[in-house]
């Protein structure tokens, strides 16, 4: 699918992957919503993309804030593509160092957020790009989420993450399935570690020494543009459908990840 005169709805586009990718199908001619819930960050994306880039205050968990970014969108042009890359809260290990169990609340929330949310921004996004028309061999457009390795090798601390993750895995190939008919396709990414501002107030020359180290090659952290440069392969390569794809120079998660 050609991204020039289309839009795309970037769920977490004032982040590391969102933004970067926000920029790349930009720079591809497409319009871009950048759905995000801090606000200073979206904006300043915006700013820096002019024309053709609009911030809507959304929290993806919330059916009527993803509803009025998607339209956003369309009202740009016809909606094509929606991008999953929002974060979420952090993890903690199952039981503490009194052997005190973590809270269940804590653990839905990871779910709602990373899981439930992903589901809430395909089916209203799957809903949206279905009025679009179809484009050449009866292409609508595509849904991109992002999953994690993981999903697959999760760390200490990450049952809720890991699960959230291996439940976006999961869900990749029936909602392909699902929305074969209307030619929308549905293409996750399960990236390793990237250098994003996930990784608050550290310092990113030792955090590329501490988290590159373990991946084979290259021997670095993952850049926010190699994660766009995928996604905007997905958006336009319409053989890849009801696929998860590991983006992580090799790396495989260790117990403490890649330490
Ligand atoms: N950075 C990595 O190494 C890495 C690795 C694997 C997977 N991931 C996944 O990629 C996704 C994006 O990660 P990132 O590193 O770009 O994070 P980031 O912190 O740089 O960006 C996340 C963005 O999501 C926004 N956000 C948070 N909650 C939201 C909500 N409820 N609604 C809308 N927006 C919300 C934040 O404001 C932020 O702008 C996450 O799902 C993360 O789990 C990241």
């Amino acid at each position: 699918m050609q991204l020039a005169g289309n839009s795309a709805f970037v769920a977490g586009g004032g982040g590391g992957f969102g933004a970067a990718t926000a920029r790349r199908l930009h720079a591809a001619g497409a319009k871009v919503v950048i759905a995000d819930l801090d606000e200073t960050r979206g904006k300043t994306v915006v700013e820096e993309l002019g024309d053709g880039a609009v911030f809507v205050r959304t929290d993806v968990t919330d059916e009527s804030d993803v509803r009025e970014a998607l339209a956003a969108a369309t009202d740009m042009a016809p909606l094509r593509v929606t991008v999953a890359a929002h974060g979420g809260p952090g993890g903690k290990r199952v039981l503490n160092k009194e052997g005190v169990a973590q809270n269940q609340s804590e653990f839905t929330r990871v779910i709602d957020v990373f899981l439930s949310a992903t589901f809430n921004i395909a089916r209203l996004g799957a809903e949206a790009i279905a009025a679009s028309e179809p484009l050449d061999d009866g292409e609508r457009g595509v849904i991109i989420n992002t999953a994690s390795i993981a999903a697959y090798e999760g760390t200490i601390g990450q049952a809720a993450y890991g699960a959230a993750k291996a439940g976006i895995v999961g869900m990749t190939l029936p909602l392909a399935r699902d929305l074969a008919p209307l030619g929308i396709r549905v293409v996750t990414i399960a990236p390793g570690t990237f250098l994003t501002p996930a990784f608050k107030n550290a310092d990113p020359v030792e955090l590329d020494k501490m988290w590159g180290a373990a991946v084979p090659f290259p021997k670095r952290m993952g850049r926010p543009a190699e994660y766009a440069q995928l996604a905007q392969q997905i958006c336009e390569n319409i053989y890849l459908n009801g696929e998860t794809i590991r983006l992580d120079g090799g790396l495989r998660f260790t117990p403490k990840g890649a330490k």
